[in-house]
């Protein structure tokens, strides 16, 4: 059932766990995560970006997703977001297509022009019951900064600023950066964890950690402890994808020339990465 990811979200921060937000392509990935989900008796978030509204069509992708959870798993609670939308045209055309909830990146902006950007989204979407997902501090990624030693100060979240942000912006969720990182990258060695129990005491809010495909479970119980309740994960699902197909590639002999078949299982692969994710996020049998 589509349900406000609203709702998820605080009833994950309620209930002491996390859910998992998936990134999203095409229909393969889409269903491994909805079967996912169906099999662990498990809410969801499915996520898109803006590449992948290029990709797929943004109309097209979006009612795909919204039939594929509708139709095989009508009794899961299924979130629909845009991910990581950096322009105010972006989140316009995922209002326009029926987005129930956006998340508007201003990161790398200044944070006055973050707070002011974020606000106006916040005025677009709340009207319409759009769920807003702001993010303060920033998430590196790949190729945006060496991969040698990463100066951590510049990018973390600031807690006073945090409480400032979300009570000016009225974002519904925040993303936060103690540490994490984009893809399979350097990470800080240890994420800061006071730092997010000070996010944590001074936002009432659900804190999103974004670059969760390298978390392992260790890590993720003691953030979800400090009040993250919802992992982005897309690089974790994308490897499982691309490393089934590469693997049968490399069997030439064997090679089937059956679209279903390939796809298909690289559809498996993704399913038992994301399987193992909602395990770790404890989401399992709270649909
Ligand atoms: O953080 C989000 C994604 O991993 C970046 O994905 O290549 O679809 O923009 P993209
Ligand atoms: P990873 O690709 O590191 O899992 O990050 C995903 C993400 O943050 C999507 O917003
Ligand atoms: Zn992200």
């Amino acid at each position: 059932m589509i349900t406000s990811v609203k709702e998820i979200l605080n009833k994950a921060k309620e209930g002491g766990y996390a859910v998992g937000a998936f990134n999203t392509t095409n229909m393969e990935t889409t269903r491994a995560i909805i079967e996912a989900a169906k099999e662990m008796r498990s809410p969801v978030i499915i996520q898109m970006t803006e590449k992948t509204l290029e990709y797929a069509g943004g109309r097209a992708i979006f009612n795909l997703v919204k039939n594929i959870a509708e139709f095989y798993a009508p009794e899961i609670p299924v979130g629909i977001h845009l991910d990581h939308g950096k322009s105010l045209e972006i989140i316009n055309r995922c209002v326009n297509i029926g987005f129930p909830s956006v998340m508007y990146d201003g990161s790398r902006k200044s944070y006055a022009d973050n707070l002011l950007l974020t606000k106006n989204v916040v005025g677009v979407c709340h009207p319409k019951d759009i769920c807003v997902q702001g993010e303060l501090g920033s998430v590196p990624y790949i190729g945006e900064t060496e991969m040698g030693e990463i100066d951590w100060d510049k990018y973390m979240t600031d807690p006073a600023q945090a409480a400032d942000f979300a009570k000016q912006t009225g974002i519904d969720a925040l993303a936060v950066a103690i540490g994490n990182a984009h893809g399979f990258f350097k990470e800080r060695a240890i994420p800061d964890y006071d730092r997010l129990e000070a996010i944590h005491k001074l936002v009432d809010l659900p804190l999103i950690l974004h670059g969760a495909s390298d978390w392992e479970n260790g890590k993720v119980k003691e953030v979800i402890a400090r009040g993250i309740c919802c992992f982005n994960v897309d690089t974790a699902t994308r490897l499982a994808f691309v490393n089934s197909l590469a693997g049968a590639f490399k069997d030439q002999h064997n090679l089937s020339f059956d679209i279903r078949k390939l796809l298909g299982d690289a559809q498996e692969e993704v399913k038992n990465t994301v399987m193992k994710k909602m395990g770790y996020f404890g989401s399992g049998g709270k649909a």
